[in-house]
């Protein structure tokens, strides 16, 4: 495995392992209400200092990587899993953002409002995800 690779698959193994922490705290919502809504904050936190970031470095070994490898018609289809993961992933700071905002002010009706616009992304996210993992790791 070329040190490219390695930084890659390190990449995504850490981008997964931040996803599997995520998915626990968010079934925790209902909880963390009476306590300022510290799922919200938490995520947020999380996406700004370790999500994105990791999604970036997954993106950029990802293009570095395809100067050098021959683009197969499976690997096609990893690779635009790949970038829809990515896309995924940065698009969803936004209600990430909002609904810290919405917890910051005690907008319960908001906060509840983009914690579903959250789901609805990550479902559409995370098939793409595993289908990148899976194409890459057996290709
Ligand atoms: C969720 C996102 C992604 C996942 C889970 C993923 C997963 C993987 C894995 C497991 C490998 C290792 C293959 C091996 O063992 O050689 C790999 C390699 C690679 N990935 Fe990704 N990847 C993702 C995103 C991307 C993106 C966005 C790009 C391009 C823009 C990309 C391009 C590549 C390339 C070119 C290789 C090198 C294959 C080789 O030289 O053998 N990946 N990826």
């Amino acid at each position: 495995m070329s040190g490219l690779v390695m930084w890659h698959v390190a990449a995504v193994s850490f981008w997964f392992g931040v996803v599997g922490a995520e998915f626990v705290i968010e079934r925790s919502r209902a909880d963390s209400r009476p306590h300022g809504y510290s799922v919200a904050r938490n995520h947020y936190w999380i996406d700004v200092l370790l999500e994105v970031p990791v999604a970036l470095v997954v993106l950029i070994t990802g293009v570095m990587l395809l100067q050098v490898t021959p683009v197969t018609p499976w690997f096609l289809i990893k690779i635009l899993a790949g970038l829809l993961a990515v896309a995924v992933n940065v698009g969803c700071l936004v209600p990430v953002i909002k609904r810290k905002a919405a917890a910051d002010e005690e907008r319960l009706s908001d906060v509840i409002r983009y914690s579903a616009v959250i789901d609805r992304i990550t479902v559409v996210g995370l098939p793409a995800a595993l289908i990148a993992l899976m194409i890459g790791l057996l290709h």
